[in-house]
């Protein structure tokens, strides 16, 4: 048998110069800044990208598979208030619980194009071409871009259903949660819509478990970014010298992904010309990841210029999806 790959678009806005200099600016600012930090989005290389998926699917991590289940129960419903030929998905990864967007939008007989958009290209083209496989007749153009950036500029065509899954939003602290959410809403024509995938506060003690599982993938996954600097900017990071550690921040409601150095100890990043040098027991913080409540979030989506249409929570409360309009 021969199998051809489908032909799938790819638009990009990152090339590796601009995915370079991105770094670069990124990883100077947040190592030289007191805490340190660093961004999120350099999670995802090949590898980052697998242990996510490997998370996905592990018994202390309730999002993925509560998400999916409420899409399986809510997609039909979606696609028929929605109406939507153009499905644009942001931070897309393998695209998994999409296949249910498209499933029921195919079924309704509206499905003509799929917008894949993610900073990972390798995961991003492979899950182009999965959904080009599956759905023969669309046309499916995957973007390479970073959706802090580049929502201005997502394809246009079509009645579009934006969908933005697994609470990636709450990656994305409060001021450029609401600068997205404002790009979101200013890229909508009227008849589009929004999809938006939020997790909730729960017990404290799931919460934690869920950014610091017992086979240690998170811990795994939070530590690959020091693997990507060492390859990126000829680091000698050494992962093992820092520990995982899931802290909530009961204020802020969120949980804090940070790497907390196990002694003191002093990192080269060469491509930078830079030292950098850690305390025993000093934190990097790596990521936020916020939890929401239903009365908050519908005002920042009111602020930011969204009409909310529709919340669904799943039974037990876990997890929300939204549906809205441009105001
Ligand atoms: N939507 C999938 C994947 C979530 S993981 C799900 O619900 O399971 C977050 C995804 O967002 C990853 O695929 C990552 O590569 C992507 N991502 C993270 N930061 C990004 C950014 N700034 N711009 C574009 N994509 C980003
Ligand atoms: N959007 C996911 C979340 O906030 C990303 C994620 C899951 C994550 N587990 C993680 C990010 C561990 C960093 C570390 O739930």
């Amino acid at each position: 048998m021969i199998v051809t790959a489908p032909r799938i678009r790819v638009e990009r806005h990152l090339g590796p110069a601009q995915l370079t200099r991105a770094l670069h600016d990124d990883v100077t600012a947040g190592l030289t800044a007191s805490p340190k930090t660093l961004p999120p989005k350099w999670f995802y290389d090949e590898r980052g990208s697998q242990l996510f998926e490997e998370i996905t699917r592990l018994p202390e991590y309730y999002p993925t598979r509560t998400e999916r289940a409420m899409l399986l129960d809510v997609a039909p419903a979606v696609a028929l208030r929605t109406g939507a030929d153009t499905l644009v998905e942001i931070g897309s990864g393998t695209s998994e619980k999409t296949r249910l967007l498209l499933a029921a939008l195919s079924a309704e007989g509206t499905l003509r194009r799929f917008v894949p958009f993610d900073v990972d290209e390798a995961t991003l083209l492979a899950a182009g071409q999965a959904v080009a496989a599956e759905h023969p007749g669309i046309e499916v153009t995957a973007v390479v871009g970073d959706f802090e950036h580049h929502v201005p500029l997502l394809p246009r065509t079509g009645r579009r259903l934006l969908v933005f899954l697994g609470s990636t939003i709450g990656n994305l602290e409060p001021p450029a949660r609401a600068a997205f959410l404002r790009a979101v809403a200013g890229s909508l024509a009227t008849g589009d819509a929004f999809l938006l995938g939020t997790d909730l506060v729960k017990d404290v003690g799931r919460l934690q478990a869920a950014y610091d599982d017992a086979a240690g993938v998170t811990a795994a996954f939070n530590r690959n970014v020091l693997e990507v600097i060492n390859r990126s900017l000829d680091a000698d990071f050494e992962a093992q010298a820092f520990d995982h550690v899931a802290y909530w921040d009961a204020q802020r409601e969120w949980i804090e992904m940070r790497l907390r150095s196990t002694r003191a100890q002093t990192v080269e990043l060469r491509e930078l010309g830079l030292e950098v040098a850690f305390a025993a027991g000093e934190d990097l913080r790596t990521e936020v990841s916020a939890k929401f409540r239903a009365e908050r979030l519908a005002v920042e989506l009111a602020d930011a210029g969204l009409r909310l249409l529709q919340w669904w929570t799943d039974p037990a409360g876990d997890f929300g999806l939204s549906l809205s309009t441009p105001a």
